[in-house]
Parts: structure tokens; sequence; C-alpha cells
């Protein structure tokens, strides 16, 4: 308890510095505030993520860098939090969310309505879709070549989920499932599979970081990400839907893409 208090009394403390600094906003330090009822930890904003989706997420060295660790800072400072990341398995995050474990899922996560009756989820902050990553001599021109082949899928993903349903008539052999994206183009690269499907952005850095894949054109799906939050956590929301409207009207949001997606 008295280990707590002083990390939470270091915690206002440094706030207090960032005040004094002369670059934050006035209400800055009301927000802090009365954002210190909004999260699991006062003073903290823990994201729950998988790092293994470059651009959005990954490794650098024990540091998770990318889009998504970029948005999750400027919201934290926005709302008087430090962000603190907890890496996991994709599948992981919707649940972490729901527990309580994470204040909020953020990790290139697509709308959706499984989801959406386990989390609410905030404004949108990018589009993408489903893409296909074949070896270079594969003959797998489009996704009408997939029928009868084996594809590979990051587990629990929306590719795992468009593949896999029947009635999108992908018409795959089998669906093999991996723990994240690197796992299937690696397995891919040694002939196991046929096919990866992945979000587009995250296909172009698997297809940048190995030898002898390509990435179609076809886009199969189109989706939306956006930040997964408790249900039961409407003040957290709004917060969260507050700033990240900042971020897209004083055009931060966009430098943070531009920084890390190539046109
Ligand atoms: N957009 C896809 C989905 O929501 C894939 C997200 C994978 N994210 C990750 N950090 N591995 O299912």
């Amino acid at each position: 308890m008295k280990k707590f208090l002083s990390i939470a009394l270091i915690g206002v403390m440094m706030l207090g510095m960032v005040g004094c600094g002369g670059s934050a906003p006035a209400d800055e330090n009301a927000d802090a505030e009365a954002s210190s009822s909004l999260t699991i930890t006062e003073g903290k904003l823990i994201w729950g993520t998988n790092a293994a989706f470059e651009p959005y997420e990954y490794m650098e060295g024990d540091k998770v860098i990318g889009i998504d660790a970029e948005i999750a800072d400027a919201i934290a400072a926005k709302l008087g939090l430090e962000a603190q990341v907890e890496n996991m398995d994709f599948d992981a995050i919707v649940p972490s969310v729901q527990t309580g474990k994470v204040d909020i899922g953020l990790a290139g996560m697509t709308i959706d309505e499984k989801r959406l009756n386990n989390v609410n989820f905030s404004d949108t902050y990018v589009e993408a879709g489903q893409a296909i990553i074949v070896k270079k001599d594969s003959g797998i021109k489009s996704s009408a070549d997939l029928a009868g082949k084996v594809i590979g899928v990051q587990r629990g993903t929306t590719g795992d989920e468009y593949v896999s349903d029947e009635a999108n008539g992908v018409g795959a052999a089998s669906v093999e499932r991996f723990a994240n994206g690197p796992d299937a183009t690696q397995s891919l690269l040694t002939d196991k599979i046929d096919a990866v499907v992945i979000d587009n952005e995250p296909a172009k850095k698997l297809v940048e970081n190995a030898e002898g894949l390509v990435k179609l054109d076809e886009n199969l799906t189109s989706e939306q990400y956006a930040i997964a939050v408790a249900k039961d956590n409407e003040a957290l929301l709004e917060a969260i839907n507050d700033a990240l409207q900042e971020m897209k009207d004083n055009g931060e949001l966009q430098a943070i893409l531009d920084k890390y997606l190539n046109a």
C-alpha cells in the first residue's frame, strides 16, 4: 500500500513537472485529475497488443514500436497517463479488455460483429483490408486461385475468419492457424503452405522482410481499425474518442501514419 502510494505520488509530481514545462495546454492537468478513475491502474493506460504486426506494433530490441505504440503514447499523454504495453497472443486481447487485465486493445484490430458482443470500439483510425502473400513462382495470381490451397493466417484474426468462413467462397483445402504473421510466412517459405492471408500493410512488411515472397494487389476485404474498450468503461471510450479526434484534427495521426506507411 505504501509502495503504491509513493509510486502514485511520483506520478503526480512528474505530471506537475510536465505542466511547468510550458508546452502542455492549460487544461491538461485537469484532464489528468479526471482520468485517475478511468483506468485499471491509476496514472497508467495499459494497452494490450500482439507485437508481431509491423508496421502497427513490433519489437525493436525489447521495445514495442510502431503506429499503435505511438498512438498509445499520444492518447495517454493527452489523458495525463503513462502508456504501458502488454504483449500477448492476438486472440487474448479482447478477453483481456473484457476482464480488465488491460485498459484497451490497440492492435491493428478490426471492428467486427463478434468482437462488438464483447467490447466497445472507438472511432476508427485506419482503413485496411486483407491481402494475399504467395511465393514468387507460385502461379497463384488472384483469390480465385486460392481454391484447393492450404492457406496460412494469424489465429483469431479477421483474415482467419474470412478464409475459414465457407460463405466467402475461398474454397481453401485447409486453413493453418499461426501465432503471428512472421510464423505464417516462414511456413510459406518452406512450402508447408501455399499462401498467407493477412492485413495489407503488414503483408507489405512481411514481403519486404523476406526473400522470395510477393503480395498480390487484390484486397479481399474492407476493414476499419479501432481501439477496443471494456463495455462498462464509457468514460474511457469517450476520452479516447476525444483524443483521437484531436489527433485527426491537428494532423498528429496522419504524421504517425506517414512515418510508418510507405506510399
Ligand atoms: N486486423 C486484423 C484483425 O483485427 C488483424 C490484427 C492483427 N493484429 C496484431 N497485432 N497481430 O483481426
